[in-house]
């Protein structure tokens, strides 16, 4: 039933639940199949059950108001040192001391200390200050540089898909205030060059954000599995600042995440306050004013119900998955995985017989949903959970032979990824496409 104005009389709740459960039980047909990539990261029916019931008890709570939810100090403070201690923040020796906050997300995890750094520029007397990070950073940088009015220089990625140490050095200016990596990336998944990144950031005295939004629930427990994961987090004592989502491999509700410094002074830096105004003292740690509790009490529930075994068991079925596909994929002359991943694969071309974006067409004829990369074209697979389902790698591997050879021989029209991804956009003016997707965020909201 559509609502384009409030209902004169509210309607019956059962009415409202079975209308809600019906477009529930739709919608996670789709992704509980495991053929979509990321984007899911659940942890069972029974886990996300329990967490509902937690979040149901604070959903009410606005926990800016400390006075009446202490309990609100309680969540975020474990949640906060529980993360810290994950990422090694105990390597961190004093005067300095790891801190942080919870946030709604990882962009928020990221454009916060964007503003941190701004203020301690500012405060050290660089007006226009400048953050360095590789071309394969997300996209909430360039929004924390257009929020915040900090200059993001984005600096191409090496022969290897990994930050470009040397080619970020020859960027480092006066105004310069932090280097960024990622740990991993989004478009493949893989780990930039940290360790020399670090040794960057103290060789010239300036910060360093690491964004752990997609490995930082995960990496910690590769690690202790055998992989072979280079140091990523505080160990580093480049590392000054670093993102965290505990609503991806977390397994905590949508909406929060973690963003750690190396110490309180810079924490403070994106902390805000109003001291004269008519309500009286204001005082908020991020973005947002009010918040939910429920969130937070949910996120901390998830992280203690789950507790260090259940994130590792949970790891290792993921790369289970991940390693088999991997090692199928390996076979498939016509396609090459980028670089060395752990859980999230990018399949590029390796000939040019095949255009990668028409595999991806044929694996979406199959109910299969990638996420599609430009420059170069491909598209990734990011295993969570419900791609543990079994029998999942399998059937992609054959379902990833078949698009090959499809795409050995396709249809004559362009491939349909290839129209947006893969140089499809290089041709069209970038104002255009950021017209057609505003008007698509538009589209969000119509009734
Ligand atoms: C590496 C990385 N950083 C940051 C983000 C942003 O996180 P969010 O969507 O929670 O704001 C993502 C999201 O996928 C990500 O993959």
């Amino acid at each position: 039933m559509s609502e384009a104005r409030l209902p004169e009389k509210g309607r019956n709740q059962e009415d409202i639940l079975r209308e809600l459960r019906a477009i529930a039980a739709q919608e996670d047909a789709r992704w509980e199949t495991g053929q979509i990539s990321g984007s899911y990261y659940h942890a069972g029916k029974e886990h996300f059950g329990f967490l509902n019931q937690v979040y149901g008890l604070f959903s009410h709570v606005n926990i800016l108001q400390r006075d009446v939810c202490p309990s609100g100090t309680k969540f975020e403070g474990e949640i906060v040192a529980m993360t810290a201690r994950m990422l090694h923040g105990d390597a961190v020796k004093a005067p300095d001391e790891v801190v942080g906050v919870v946030t709604s997300g990882g962009s928020e995890s990221i454009m916060l200390p964007m503003l941190a750094y701004r203020e301690q520029a500012r405060a050290a007397g660089i007006a226009a200050p400048e953050m360095i990070a590789p071309a394969t950073a997300h996209p909430a940088f360039d929004k924390g540089a257009w929020y915040f009015g900090v200059k993001l220089v984005r600096v191409p990625v090496g022969a290897d898909l990994l930050a470009d140490v040397d080619a970020m050095r020859a960027q480092i200016n006066a105004n310069t205030v932090a280097l960024v990596g990622s740990a991993g990336n989004y478009p493949y998944g893989l780990i930039d060059p940290l360790e020399r990144l670090s040794s960057l950031a103290v060789e010239r005295g300036i910060g360093m954000h690491v964004d752990g939004c997609y490995g930082g629930f995960m990496l910690p427990w590769l690690e202790r599995l055998g992989y072979p994961i280079p140091p990523f987090d505080f160990r580093l004592p480049g590392v000054t600042s670093m993102s965290c989502d505990t609503h991806k491999w977390g397994y905590g509700p949508k909406g929060a995440s973690v963003v750690l410094y190396r110490n309180r002074a810079l924490r403070r830096r994106q902390y805000f306050t109003v001291s004269n105004w008519a309500g009286g003292l204001y005082a908020s740690p991020t973005l947002a004013g009010s918040r939910s509790e429920g969130i937070s009490a949910a996120t901390w529930a998830a992280m203690v119900s789950l507790g260090e075994e259940g994130y590792l068991e949970t790891a290792r079925q993921i790369m289970a998955v991940a390693d088999a596909i991997k090692a199928g994929a390996a076979a498939i002359p016509e396609i090459r995985i980028a670089g060395e991943p752990t859980f999230c694969i990018a399949f590029l071309s390796n000939s040019d017989k095949v255009d990668i974006c028409h595999v991806n067409d044929y694996l979406t004829s199959k109910g299969w949903r990638m996420n599609g990369l430009q420059s170069p074209p491909g598209f990734h697979f990011c295993i969570t959970r419900p791609q543990t389902v079994p029998g999942l790698a399998g059937k992609f591997l054959a379902d990833l032979r078949e698009a090959v050879a499809y795409a050995k021989t396709p249809p004559t029209e362009p491939s349909k990824s290839g129209a947006i991804y893969g140089g499809g956009l290089a041709s069209v003016p970038p104002a255009m496409i950021a017209q057609f997707m505003c008007d698509h965020l538009d589209g969000m909201y119509a009734v």
